[in-house]
């Protein structure tokens, strides 16, 4: 058992988790008020977390000053918590603490993503391989365009605005990007691809806009992998049976259940990710628990640049 002496965790735009009914929440001791708490039961999802080792045994990761990130381990706002050895990962320490608070659930979820995507190109079509990607400005996006990119592939960044589409370019230059609110957008993006087919597509915003992502894959051969639900509307899969296109989700889970060999080299390629001079990890606001509400309507804020995280070294305060 540690006790933390600063705590760190994403409040996470994962509102769709907890409408699925899907996670476990870390409610611990936390002296929530009654209303604070259904706020809690019904906005967060699974957070990832960084604890700094004030007291407890000495021991590989239980020197007091070493900085770990650790998930999932339920219960994890708790004052004190156990949290499994398999959980934990130390931090180096030229990893922020911003940084690592965030790192293993947001490239945990892009590498899940990226291997479904690969699985669905068809085996004599991975070279010169294209993939649309949907919100490419969320954290996750940003990741998964980085691992594509590093990989060889070309992505097409789709976003909703134009000025999304501004912003997301000069801050992460390279793909291409387009707004989904422009007119004329598929056109763009399927010239973009330069005539190759496009046979996946990394979604995380559903509705309208899967229907839309679905008319630009490949017929008979089209995949979209989906891992969230931004839009919030029920989803448009009127083309996928005509076009005999797939839908696949993805979830984090998948993750944990990867051999360990995997999760340990997936975790030194994240520690190497949070050192890249590329805006990959940004943070929009940090707010102590006692401004949950203030946390999450930051969380739905148009044009929010970066995570919104919890800071427990604040009982009370300002979002800084
Ligand atoms: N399946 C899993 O295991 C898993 C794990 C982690 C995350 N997720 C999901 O992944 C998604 C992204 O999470 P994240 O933490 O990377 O997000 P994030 O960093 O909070 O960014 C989300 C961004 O997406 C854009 N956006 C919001 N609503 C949109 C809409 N209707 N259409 C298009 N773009 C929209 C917004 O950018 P602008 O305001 O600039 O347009 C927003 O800043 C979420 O759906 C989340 O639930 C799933």
């Amino acid at each position: 058992m540690q006790r933390r002496a600063l705590l760190l965790s994403p409040v996470m735009s994962t509102l769709d988790f907890v409408e699925l009914r899907r996670g476990y929440l870390p409610l611990g001791a936390w002296p929530l008020e009654a209303p604070m708490r259904r706020i809690v039961h019904h906005r967060l999802g699974q957070p990832s977390e960084l604890l700094r080792v004030e007291e407890g045994p000495s021991g590989p990761l239980g020197r007091p000053g070493l900085r770990v990130a650790f998930f999932p381990a339920p219960g994890s706002w708790r004052d004190e918590v156990l949290v499994p050895a398999e959980s934990v990962t130390l931090l180096p320490d030229a990893v922020p603490d911003e940084i690592g608070s965030q790192l293993l659930i947001n490239t945990g979820t892009a590498l899940t993503a990226v291997r479904t995507a690969h699985e669905a190109v068809p085996a004599d079509s991975r070279a010169d391989v294209v993939v649309l990607l949907t919100a490419a400005g969320s954290a996750v996006g940003r990741l998964l365009d980085k691992l594509l990119t590093d990989r060889g592939v070309k992505v097409i960044r789709l976003v909703r605005s134009e000025a999304g589409a501004d912003r997301l370019a000069a801050r992460l230059p390279g793909s291409p990007v387009f707004s989904t609110d422009a007119t004329g957008w598929k056109e763009r993006a399927r010239a973009a691809a330069n005539e190759a087919k496009i046979h996946v597509a990394i979604d995380s915003v559903g509705g309208a806009l899967l229907g839309d992502v679905a008319d630009l894959l490949a017929e008979g051969t089209g995949t979209v992998v989906n891992f969230g639900t931004l839009g919030g509307e029920a989803s448009d899969v009127r083309l996928f049976a005509p076009r005999a296109l797939t839908l696949k989700g993805v979830f984090l889970g998948q993750w944990m259940r990867q051999p360990a060999e995997v999760r340990k080299a997936d975790i030194a390629l994240a520690q190497r990710l949070a050192l890249v001079p590329q805006p990959l990890f940004e943070v929009a606001a940090r707010y102590p628990p006692s401004r949950i509400g203030d946390a999450v309507a930051h969380v739905g804020r148009p044009g929010r640049s970066g995570m919104v995280l919890f800071d427990f070294s604040t009982a009370r305060g300002a979002a800084r």
